[in-house]
């Protein structure tokens, strides 16, 4: 953060706060379904906040919040936009499906709220660029729910990997391959298999690997090809719009390459399984899933742990974020985070959609 930034934000709630003593945040969780309540969860723990309201078109999903903010006692709502016009909330959390977010994230901002947004950020390139805009033109702290950006054992490793521990980034080749599909009577069965509300599995689920890809590699892909579709589960569940499998190939801006796959339904005991980022280099490579390590190139190559995987901070995330909007702390995925973490996977889906080279500036937004 630079510091006219760092200045602009302590001129806003957290230099307010600071005047008044220190009084809580006033917080509203929009959307309290399965990650709402989880964040709720973070924001009861927090000495800095309070939660003032709660908001859930699903009335068995609202009132579950409100006891769980017992103490707090907040307003309840099934209007999500009685919370944006009250002037006493100093923040929100956006925990809605995927396609609602940049319209309640923008409407926030913009009444002078602090935005703590669930990804993807947006499901489409034009939602990415109007959150973006506002987002940048903003005095408040925005953050993407991108949880990944707070975990110490992947800010130690990628430090050493820019730091030279497996030379010049080459290449990537990471996935993420799921045993079964999202359970199909499950909560979210009225969003998830409809693409325009999700997006798929790649931009609603994966845009946390495609994150952590980027910020590895230090950079943002320019281009992207791919092919996807659905060949186990057609039309399962009926009116299914999103794809079970994809394999893409992103062209990233620094020159590096990197090969993602998708599926869901990896075998349960067929090797290579699971989630994986392998961050090739001119002298080893990256593991970044689980303990990260790093594995020397050559006859005599080596493995060693790159770096060592405590217990994370269950609400770390969280916690960083009531640092920025209190003390002025950088936020630990601000919305460039968000937006090329959503556009990486939206460029990809895209590729696949289209079954054509898709280009970054084609995108049509610029996230600085
Ligand atoms: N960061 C993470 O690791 C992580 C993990 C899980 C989910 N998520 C994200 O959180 C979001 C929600 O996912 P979920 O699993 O909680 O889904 P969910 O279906 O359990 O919850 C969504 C909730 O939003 C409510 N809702 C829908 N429209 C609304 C509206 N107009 N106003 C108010 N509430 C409304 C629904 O009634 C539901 O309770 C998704 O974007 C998902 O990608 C993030």
């Amino acid at each position: 953060m630079n510091l006219h930034r760092r200045t602009f934000l302590m001129s806003s709630t957290g230099a307010a706060l600071m005047a008044q003593g220190g009084a809580p945040v006033a917080t509203a969780v929009i959307g309290t379904g399965n990650r709402g309540a989880y964040l709720l969860s973070g924001v009861l723990e927090q000495a800095n906040a309070k939660v003032a309201a709660l908001c859930d078109i699903k009335p068995d999903r609202l009132d579950k919040a409100a006891t769980a903010a017992g103490k707090h006692n907040p307003r309840t709502y099934t209007d999500w936009r009685k919370i944006i016009e009250r002037k006493d909330i100093d923040a929100v959390f956006v925990a809605t499906p995927p396609h609602l977010h940049a319209e309640m994230a923008m409407a926030a901002l913009q009444s002078g709220k602090h935005v703590y947004c669930e990804k993807p950020i947006g499901v489409t390139a034009a939602q990415v660029r109007d959150l973006v805009k506002v987002a940048k033109g903003s005095k408040k702290v925005f953050t993407a729910g991108q949880q990944m950006r707070s975990y110490k054992h992947l800010q130690e490793a990628i430090g050493k990997i820019r730091g030279g521990a497996i030379g010049d980034v080459l290449w990537v080749k990471a996935q993420r391959h799921g045993t079964a599909d999202l359970d199909h009577d499950g909560p979210s069965k009225d969003w998830y298999f409809d693409v325009t509300k999700s997006g798929g599995y790649l931009i609603e689920m994966s845009v946390h690997n495609l994150d952590l890809c980027n910020w590895a590699i230090g950079s943002r892909p320019v281009k992207a090809c791919g092919f996807g579709g659905i060949q186990l589960y057609k039309n399962d569940p009926a009116g299914r719009t999103i794809f079970d499998c994809g394999t893409i190939s992103y062209d990233y801006a620094n020159g590096v390459k990197m090969s993602f796959t998708q599926n869901v339904f990896h075998p349960r005991t067929l090797p290579g399984g699971g989630q994986y980022v392998y961050v090739y280099g001119s002298k080893g490579a990256a593991d970044l899933i689980g303990a990260p390590t790093l594995h020397t190139l050559g006859r005599d190559g080596k493995s060693s742990p790159l770096a060592a995987k405590g217990e994370e901070e269950r609400h770390a995330h969280i916690a960083a974020f009531y640092d920025a909007v209190t003390k002025g702390a950088a936020s630990p995925a601000d919305v460039t985070v968000g937006a090329t973490a959503a556009l990486t996977a939206i460029l990809g889906h895209e590729a696949m959609t289209r079954q054509a080279v898709v280009n970054w500036k084609d995108l049509g937004v610029d996230v600085g």
